[in-house]
């Protein structure tokens, strides 16, 4: 096992986290709307439920320079999605149009 194959990856992730915390995302703001709007239901941060992990929404959109837009629109606008059953029903819209607080959370998933 070659050192490099760890260390890189530790550091981008170092360098992830401290760059991502340099938004001041309000993490207890973020979980409290995540959890008024049911969203727990099909989420958690890091095992798949009926829908992704946050922690895989996040390696997806990863360098992704719409990745915030993108969440916005994923939790606004009522996509269709496939649930893990192969179902397919509209994706829950999220109870705010509060810009900020949707952007918080939207930074909060893609921090995971
Ligand atoms: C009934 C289950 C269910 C609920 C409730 C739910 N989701 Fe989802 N969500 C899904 C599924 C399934 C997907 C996967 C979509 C796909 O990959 O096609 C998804 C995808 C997402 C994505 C990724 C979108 C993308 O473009 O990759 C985000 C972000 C997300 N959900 C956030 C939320 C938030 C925030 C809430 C609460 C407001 C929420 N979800 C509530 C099932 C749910």
């Amino acid at each position: 096992m070659k050192f490099a194959q760890i260390l890189v990856p530790v550091a981008m992730a170092v360098l992830a986290v401290s760059s991502t915390s340099a938004m001041a995302v309000d993490a207890d703001a973020a979980a409290a709307l995540f959890k008024k709007n049911d969203c727990s239901k099909c989420h958690s941060v890091d095992k798949a439920k009926k829908g992704p992990a946050l922690k895989k929404v996040a390696a997806n959109y990863k360098g992704k320079a719409d990745a915030q837009a993108s969440i916005i629109k994923a939790i606004t606008t009522g996509p269709k999605v496939k649930l893990d059953d192969g179902s397919q029903e509209d994706h829950k819209v999220i109870d705010t149009k509060d810009q900020a607080a949707l952007k918080n959370i939207a930074d909060w998933i893609l921090a995971q």
